[in-house]
């Protein structure tokens, strides 16, 4: 229906604006040339500037969770099940948007803030459960890139164990834990290498 159409091309134009990229931006700083190069908080966190990487986290993790939620509101009339697809039809295309944005020749980021968002607007204990899995992670072994792989890895069947989350959410989860996996090939191979950066400490030249 209309109200599809309109979820993916108003979730891919929200998940399209690039805050790590716009906000390094502001700085002077091209975040490309950064660290792994990755429009991502992780990495803008790189340039010893806490502020930009919050900004960046908290604007990615947002228009995630703004996409769902517009989704919501303007669906609140619908039917649960129309509500529910059009909502993960949302979080996936700001998804998809934050990974491939026009602006940027297609070329965005990994979609971890953005994916902590969709699932706290769509379902906020799966988010929470995403969430205390990367800070428990990340905690533990100070990798950004771990604590999402774990993260994406264990959200989905926790969440469909514990029933959780209606079959929309979790498809919706399901594809962008998929594509976390994809878009972090890079990050596997260095972590099997033992030579993923840690968070806080200056890269080894
Ligand atoms: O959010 C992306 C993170 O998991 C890894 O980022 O810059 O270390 O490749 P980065």
């Amino acid at each position: 229906t209309l109200f599809y159409a309109l979820a993916l091309i108003g979730g891919y134009l929200l998940g399209s604006i690039p805050f790590g990229y716009i906000s390094a931006k502001a700085a002077g700083i091209d975040i490309r040339t950064v660290g792994s190069g990755n429009i991502g908080a992780t990495n803008v966190l790189r340039t010893g500037r806490k502020d930009l990487a919050a900004i960046t986290f908290i604007g990615d993790t947002g228009k995630g969770a703004l996409a769902v939620g517009l989704a919501f509101v303007l669906l609140l009339k619908a039917d649960i099940q129309t509500r529910q697809t059009a909502m993960a039809l949302a979080g996936a295309a700001a998804f998809l948007g934050h990974l491939f944005p026009m602006w940027l020749k297609f070329k965005g980021g990994k979609g971890v803030a953005t994916f902590f968002g969709t699932l706290f607007a769509a379902c906020w204990p799966m988010g929470l459960i995403a969430a205390a899995l990367w800070l428990l992670t990340a905690f533990i072994f100070r990798i950004s890139s771990l604590g999402a792989l774990v993260a994406a890895a264990l959200v989905v069947p926790l969440a469909f164990l514990l029933h959780m989350a209606p079959y929309p959410f979790l498809g919706m989860a399901l594809f962008m834990a998929v594509l976390i996996y994809i878009r972090h090939h890079e990050n596997i191979r260095r972590l099997l290498k033992g030579e993923e950066p840690k968070i806080g400490k200056k890269k080894k030249a």
